[in-house]
């Protein structure tokens, strides 16, 4: 066991875990994050996204030790004082789930997209989303709604997508 300080969305939060333990079980299973999602284990499905420093990482595939030092976002860290993100709303609007399994690591990487292309192509979010499983199958509406918060932030001149 070792012991940690994790900047946690916003907060600096005391662990203590074994260094080479996947920081997905640490958010889950030692700070009560429960948002992140354990899928595959073996970053191929994306159910585990979270940020590091802002850029979308597989929670499943770093240790503890080496998110130690980051600055590390969950889905239950993206909304700004109880108001959704436009990723996040236009996420109920289209219904873009069905289980919900995959839905906080399909928002986190939409929004990593977002944030690199404001208005992307049909290839860009294909490309930015491929690694990402929908168990459920509810691809066109994870893609409609992608495309409602990018004509949303651009309707409002938003660049409200937290890093
Ligand atoms: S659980 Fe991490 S990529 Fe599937
Ligand atoms: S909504 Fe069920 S896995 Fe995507």
């Amino acid at each position: 066991m070792a012991r940690f300080l994790l900047d946690v969305n916003g907060a600096k939060l005391p662990v203590e875990a074994p260094g080479d333990e996947p920081l997905l079980w640490v958010l889950r299973n030692r700070l009560d994050l429960m948002g992140t999602k354990y899928g595959c284990g073996e970053g191929q499905c994306g159910a585990c996204t979270v940020f590091l420093d802002g850029q979308p990482a597989r929670s499943c595939q770093v240790t503890v030790a080496a998110a130690a030092g980051s600055k590390i976002i969950t889905i239950e860290g993206l909304d700004q004082n109880g108001v959704l993100t436009p990723v996040q709303q236009a996420f109920v609007d289209e219904g873009a789930f069905q289980c919900g399994y995959c839905t906080s690591g399909m928002i986190l990487s939409a929004t990593a997209l977002l944030r690199e292309h404001p208005r992307p192509t049909q290839q860009q979010i294909i490309d930015a989303m491929d690694g990402n499983v929908c168990r459920c199958g509810t691809y066109p509406r994870i893609v409609a709604a992608i495309r409602r918060a990018s004509q949303r932030m651009a309707t409002e001149g938003s660049s409200h997508v937290q890093d």
